[in-house]
This record gives structure tokens, C-alpha cells and sequence, in this order.
């Protein structure tokens, strides 16, 4: 099996992904990392040069290899499952937990953070607000969701966690 996290830019994907995989001794894999070793430039230079399609397309190419891995968690991109295929991919051997914060949290981790182009914007506050309104949908198809909006990272975390031990991810005692 393996653990899926996605929700919005700046939710916490990857800080959580990572603290998971620890917990599961699990490989931690982040598509848009991924995307960028194997495009060799990031994903705003992707955005850039090609466009949002163009990296779409490579997302939805990353989550069908990853579908076929085993023992990971795997942290998404913020559009990840805007394509459903992306999920019902990835739903086959995997547990899909969406994680969420609110919008002025959201900007205030990542709203100077030069690395989002969705972001690069005279108003960002109003395109997370519009941008969560969209997404909403996908968003919520998932099998937990956990807000990480207050400041205690480990409450997420044991919730995440609290989870998986009810699916018989991990037991008590033995964490892998
Ligand atoms: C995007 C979120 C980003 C990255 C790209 C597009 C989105 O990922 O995939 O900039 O559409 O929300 P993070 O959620 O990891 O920032």
C-alpha cells in the first residue's frame, strides 16, 4: 500500500508526507521533485517554457508509474487530482488523504515563495480563495481529510497516523 497526500500549495504536503514516511519507514516520494529530476528544470520554468498543460501531462505520467510502487508516501502536487485519473490511479493500492489549511495561512506560507507560479499574481489571497472554491470537489475526494492550520504540525500528524493504524497500516508498537 502506499499513502497519498494531496490539498492545496502550502497544506503541508511534503513537511507531513515526510514525517509519515518516517514514522511507516516508507520512501517519501514528492511528484513535483520528481517532475523536475526528470525534466531536468523546475516546475516554474515548466509552467514558463511550456505551459500548465504541458506539466499536467507530466503529472498525470508520474502518477501512473508511481501507481505501480509500493510502500511509499507520495506527496502531490496542489492540481494533482483536478485530473480524477490521477486518483483513481493512484486509489488502486493507496490511502488518499487530502490535507487543508485556510486561505490566510495558506498565503502566509507560501504567498513570497517565488517557486509557485499559480501564485505570481497582484492578488494571491483572492486566487487561493477562488482557486479552493474550484478545487473543492476534487479536494474532498479522499478518505481523510486533516486541517493544518493551527500551529502544532504533531496533531496532524498523530491524526494522520491514528488513521493509518485503524486501516492496519501500522500497528501500535511496530510503526513499519
Ligand atoms: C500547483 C501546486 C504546486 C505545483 C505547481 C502547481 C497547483 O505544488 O505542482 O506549482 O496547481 O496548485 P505544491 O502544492 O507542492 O506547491
Amino acid at each position: 500500500m502506499n499513502v497519498v497526500f494531496i490539498g492545496f500549495m502550502g497544506t503541508g504536503k511534503s513537511t507531513l508526507g515526510k514525517l509519515i514516511a518516517a514514522a511507516l519507514s516508507y520512501e517519501f516520494v514528492d511528484t513535483d521533485r520528481l517532475i523536475e529530476e526528470r525534466e531536468g528544470r523546475s516546475v516554474a520554468a515548466i509552467f514558463a517554457a511550456d505551459g500548465e498543460a504541458r506539466f499536467r501531462k507530466i503529472e498525470a505520467e508520474v502518477a501512473r508509474e508511481l501507481s505501480r510502487g509500493d510502500r511509499m508516501v507520495i506527496a502531490g502536487g496542489g492540481g494533482f487530482p483536478i485530473n480524477p485519473d490521477n486518483i483513481e490511479l493512484l486509489r488502486k493500492n493507496g490511502l488518499i488523504i487530502t490535507l487543508t489549511a485556510l486561505p490566510p495561512v495558506i498565503l502566509e506560507r507560501v504567498g513570497r515563495d517565488q517557486t509557485r507560479p499559480l501564485l505570481h499574481v497582484p492578488d494571491p489571497l483572492q486566487t487561493i480563495e477562488t482557486l479552493l472554491r474550484e478545487r473543492a470537489v476534487f479536494y474532498r475526494n479522499c478518505d481523510l481529510t486533516v486541517d493544518t492550520s493551527g500551529a502544532e504540525l504533531n496533531e496532524a500528524e498523530e491524526k494522520c497516523l491514528e488513521f493509518l493504524r485503524k486501516k492496519g497500516i501500522i500497528n501500535g508498537k511496530n510503526q513499519s
